[in-house]
């Protein structure tokens, strides 16, 4: 065993021990995850910090990896709700929650056992048993899966969502055929099987105080006046970005203080598709303000990621358009949303900045877009994104902000010279320096219209050119007489025009249209005239060409 692995023992074992302080008997073993984990650091602090899964992830071995070495805890996703764990009426079957189990447990983790009795992923059998048999099918299933599990769970979820968002009881055939009381009598019949684990009502939307929650509170405070047994509430925080209640801790609080155990146990947070930087702030700081609210309340044990990566978010087919609602991102990369809890969990702040960026390169410019690419920074823990400027002298302003190494710059000016810069974020916030510059100019506002291609050919000896210029009407709309306008840049005149006429006072030409090619036809069509002329020195292009007064794309 390394040192380092040893001291994560040894921290593990005092957590355990914290554990128990806390209330979380009945554990089968202690949680032993990869020292400055996620789950190494809330059981520092005497919280588990879990994960859910679900089977058919488990092929998937990187992410068995994190699951195994980053998690303290594990919820099963799936398999041990009544549709797979009795699929006919007294048929049970628990090979698939089995397989999750045995995995949390070689690796010393805990297991959340959910859930007992729920109206959904409920086999439809269920629905039809007659009245008078429904308790005792619910009480057989607790009574049969609660044994199974025995000691080797720390908490049941032994009701799940029984409540309507106006604090009504929901209408499910347990409720409609067994009638209020089916609540507590689920819960006498897990203790009596599983006497160590702890017993949980939990539900989403309960995690602020609203009329719901306060329907909840109701409910168990009688519960505990009339001895009916339980332990704890889930709050299950399926959460949207931007919106983790505020009255979170003081709900957890008034649960707590009613003696009970509370637990975060399905969060996610979920934004609209696509994710981008201010989206990832954003939710990595929502992250930070419900491990927050559970840390300042002794008797909010752990916290449960509903799975940890976005590869196998429930979220994108529940919640079409919406997603990217967890820690990990697809590739299993650590998001913002990742630091924050490490950083709320304790975590050594990082104050490294990433290396600095390569300096740009500009390709694809257009009258109002620029594509850019910059060789990637490099960071202690990781790049969350990049910040991009516009210099003016000595000022650089924000522009825009990337996940990745390049971007499309849009909204420019035409015609118009930018200077970029570039700069690594890491999720602690952390700046590299800046990246060298790259200049472009932005092409002259097409007007959508025309584009001008203009080849200039000196002759032998200096002095004389001759050009051929030919302009497409890249418009949906004919054009009948037409007249180009460019300046030459370095005093250059034209002496001889053909297919055209012009007018050059200065270092401004203006060709117009000989009476048979005035008509360029639309979507493409071209005419084409040409010149002589002299020069002195360079014999550069013109810039800009305009047609009938609006500037040209140049070919
Ligand atoms: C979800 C699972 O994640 C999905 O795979 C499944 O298709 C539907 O159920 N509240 C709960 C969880 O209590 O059991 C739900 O899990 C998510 C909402």
């Amino acid at each position: 065993m390394s040192p380092q692995r040893q001291f994560g023992r040894a921290c593990a074992l005092a957590a355990g021990l914290l554990l128990i302080a806390a209330g979380l008997g009945g554990a089968p073993a202690m949680a032993d995850p990869a020292p400055g984990s996620l789950g190494a650091l809330a059981a520092a602090k005497g919280k588990f910090f879990g994960s859910a899964t679900d089977n058919p992830e488990l092929s998937d071995a990187p992410y068995v990896q994190i699951l195994t070495t980053e998690f303290g805890q594990i919820t099963v996703g799936n398999t041990m709700k009544w549709q797979y764990t009795e699929p006919a009426r007294g048929q049970f079957n628990y090979s698939q929650a089995d397989t999750i189990v045995n995995l949390a447990q070689s690796n010393g983790q805990l297991v959340r056992g959910h859930t007992l009795v729920w109206h959904n992923q409920l086999p439809s059998w269920v629905n039809s048993v007659p009245n008078n048999e429904l308790l005792g099918v619910m009480r057989n299933h607790i009574t049969h899966e609660a044994t199974h599990f025995r000691g080797k769970v720390i908490h049941w979820d032994v009701v799940n969502e029984a409540f309507e968002e106006n604090g009504t009881r929901r209408q499910t055939v347990f409720q409609q055929k067994i009638g209020d009381s089916y609540i507590a009598e689920a819960f006498r019949a897990a203790r009596a099987a599983d006497p160590g684990a702890k017993l949980y009502y939990n539900d989403y939307n309960i995690e602020g105080i609203n009329a719901k929650s306060d329907a909840v509170y109701n409910m168990v405070r009688s519960f505990l006046q009339q001895g009916i047994p339980i332990d704890g509430v889930g709050m299950q925080a399926h959460l949207i970005l931007g919106q983790v209640p505020s009255s979170l801790q003081q709900n957890i609080q008034r649960f707590a203080d009613l003696g009970l155990d509370v637990a975060i146990t399905e969060l996610d947070i979920r934004m609209n598709l696509p994710r981008d930087t201010a989206k990832d702030m954003q939710q990595a700081d929502d992250y930070r303000r419900v491990v927050n609210a559970c840390l300042a309340v002794t008797r909010c044990v752990g916290i449960t990621v509903w799975d940890y990566t976005d590869k196998y978010s429930w979220i994108p087919s529940v919640f079409p358009g919406q997603g990217a609602a967890l820690p990990y991102d697809e590739n299993f990369n650590k998001k913002p949303a990742y630091h924050a809890i490490a950083n709320a969990l304790g975590a050594t702040p990082d104050t490294t900045p990433p290396s600095t960026p390569g300096t740009p390169s500009a390709s694809g410019i257009t009258s109002s877009t620029a594509s850019l690419m910059w060789t990637a920074s490099t960071d202690n823990v990781g790049v969350a994104g990049y910040n991009i400027y516009r210099r003016q002298g000595t000022t650089d302003t924000l522009l825009t902000q990337s996940n990745a190494n390049s971007t499309t710059l849009t909204g420019l000016t035409p015609n118009t010279q930018y200077q970029i810069v570039v700069r690594a974020r890491d999720a602690a916030n952390n700046l590299s320096a800046t990246s060298g510059a790259v200049t472009f100019t932005t092409l002259p506002s097409a007007g959508g219209s025309c584009r001008v291609a203009y080849r200039a050919s000196n002759w032998g000896g200096g002095g004389g050119f001759t050009a051929e210029v030919s302009i497409t009407n890249t418009g949906p709309t004919a054009i009948n007489g037409w007249s180009l306008v460019w300046t030459f840049g370095n005093g250059q005149r034209v002496s001889y025009m053909w297919n055209a006429s012009y007018t050059q006072p200065a270092a401004t030409v203006t060709a117009t249209n000989a009476s048979y090619n005035g008509s360029i036809g639309a979507n493409g069509g071209t005419q084409s005239f040409g010149f002589n002329g002299t020069f002195s020195g360079g014999n550069p292009n013109p810039t800009a060409f305009a047609l009938n007064g609006t500037n040209c794309t140049i070919a």
